[in-house]
């Protein structure tokens, strides 16, 4: 028998449709936002950051997997963006948005969950790598799922990919999302 898909939590929601008004098309998916509920509520007292809010989906994906000793903190350079994602958490203090460049997110480290989606996933690997706290979680999205290793993307060896899958602080994992994405999943040792 066909049962409906789970709900969809009531703030992801009102985060998509401001994503739609604002046709804004870099929202993370549903089920990259199922993995971030959860990953969320696996450090109930803990520090979680967002780089790059977006329209706040991620963000509110995050909030639904909230305890009530942990914080969330997301930075969004556009302030466009910023604000539109401020105004989706004003009622929620456990919610900050920085509206500015991901580097403002390094005065809340060490972070327990980290989900890096705009500013340091490219281009401060390193430095990602080292704001995650003991047993932090490190979520990356938007992978092209690869049957090769090291991993492949648009003919040449994904170095990105395997600088996470590969580093010896990290233990690290790739799990589809869907079946033409996946997302790299890492715990800081
Ligand atoms: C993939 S989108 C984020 C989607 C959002 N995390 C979600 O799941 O709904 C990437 C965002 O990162 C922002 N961004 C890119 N570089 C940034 C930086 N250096 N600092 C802060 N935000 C940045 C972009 O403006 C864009 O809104």
């Amino acid at each position: 028998m066909a049962t409906a898909p789970p709900a969809v939590p009531t703030r992801v929601a009102t985060a998509e449709r401001a994503a739609a008004a604002a046709g804004f098309t870099l929202s993370c998916t549903r089920e990259v936002g199922r993995l971030l509920s959860l990953a969320a509520a696996a450090k109930p007292t803990g520090t979680i950051a967002e780089s790059g809010t977006g329209c706040g989906v991620g963000t509110a994906w995050l909030h639904s997997g909230l305890g009530s000793g942990a914080r969330l903190v997301t930075a969004e350079r556009n302030a466009a963006l910023a604000r539109t994602a401020a105004g989706i958490f004003a009622d929620e203090e456990q919610v900050q948005v920085l509206a500015g460049d991901w580097r403002l997110l390094e005065q809340h480290a060490p972070f327990d969950v980290f989900f890096c989606d705009g500013g340091g996933k490219r281009d401060a690997q390193q430095d990602v790598v080292d704001l995650l706290a003991p047993g932090g979680v490190l979520i990356l999205d938007d992978f092209t799922p690869s049957p090769d290793w090291p991993p492949r993307f648009a003919g040449e060896v994904d170095e990105l990919r395997l600088f996470y899958l590969t580093h010896p602080d990290l233990v690290a994992t790739e799990v589809l999302t869907t079946p033409t994405s996946s997302a790299v999943i890492a715990v800081r040792r």
